[in-house]
């Protein structure tokens, strides 16, 4: 696959580095975001790659630096289980970062699953996302981050090998059956991550180097390699990696 004009690859020696990284990027983006229009909104990604990333913002030297009040929170996808549930993508984030920081209620975003069927939740939060971006009709909200992992399937968010999600152009937000885990999901998809002024990947270890050497390197083949999906429109993206360029040929930028 073509490396995009606005891809960049930062290597980084192991997920702790990958954290600060990001966490820097993190508030210099915001800071600036805040600085020109007095809001920044992210969708967060779901898994365990993230999980160090946002403790570090829960504590200084980040916590301190960020205008909570300004920052809103959203989320690239959700499993179909209660909010207070172990496998809840909101669960985690509010367990490592928004039962520590001055984040207003009003600005934490949630998908609303657990309580109602995945089509229904999809519905309510593309309703969610129009009112929040103040959207007019056919408009897509243009996040100032979203931050993305990705399986080693190559999936990302909830758009997974060979689903229907992958072709969705029209809807904000799907909730496909996901036959490779058996259960439901409700997803942004790919036309409203590619519409983000940022797009950045953590993956790391090396049980997903081959599939990023793929990705990143590889036949376009979006149906397979759902995270091709990802090119921005006109925003950047950037894959914050560790080790795994030790055992792929993907040229780091240092
Ligand atoms: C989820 C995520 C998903 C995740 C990848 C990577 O709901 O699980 O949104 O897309 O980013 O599966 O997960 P890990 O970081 O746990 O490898």
């Amino acid at each position: 696959m073509m490396k995009q004009d606005s891809e960049s690859i930062l290597l980084c020696r192991d997920l702790e580095e990958m954290s600060r990284k990001a966490a820097e990027l993190f508030v210099g983006l915001l800071q600036e975001t805040i600085a020109s229009r007095g809001r920044f909104s992210a969708a967060l990604s779901g898994g365990s790659t993230p999980v160090p990333f946002y403790s570090l913002l829960a504590e200084n030297p980040f916590r301190d630096r960020v205008p909570w009040s300004m920052v809103h929170f959203f989320w690239g996808d959700e499993r179909c289980v209660p909010l207070d549930h172990a496998d809840s993508n909101y669960r985690m984030v509010r367990e490592v970062l928004l039962d520590k920081i001055p984040i207003p209620k009003a600005n934490v975003h949630p998908i609303p699953v657990g309580s109602m069927d995945a089509q229904t939740a999809a519905t309510l939060y593309e309703k969610t996302l129009r009112k929040s971006f103040d959207l007019g009709k056919g408009q897509t909200p243009r996040f100032d981050l979203m931050l993305m992992g990705m399986g080693e399937d190559g999936h990302t968010a909830s758009l997974f090998p060979g689903s229907t999600a992958l072709e969705e152009t029209e809807r904000l937000v799907v909730a496909p059956h996901v036959a490779q885990l058996g259960v439901d999901r409700v997803t942004l998809t790919a036309p409203v991550i590619n519409e983000a002024a940022n797009v950045v990947f953590l993956i790391s270890g090396r049980a997903k180097a081959n599939v990023l050497r793929e990705v990143l390197e590889g036949d376009y083949d979006p149906n397979r390699l759902p995270t091709q999906l990802i090119r921005p429109r006109d925003g950047k993206l950037l894959f914050i990696i560790d080790n795994l360029v030790t055992e792929s040929t993907v040229t780091p930028e240092r």
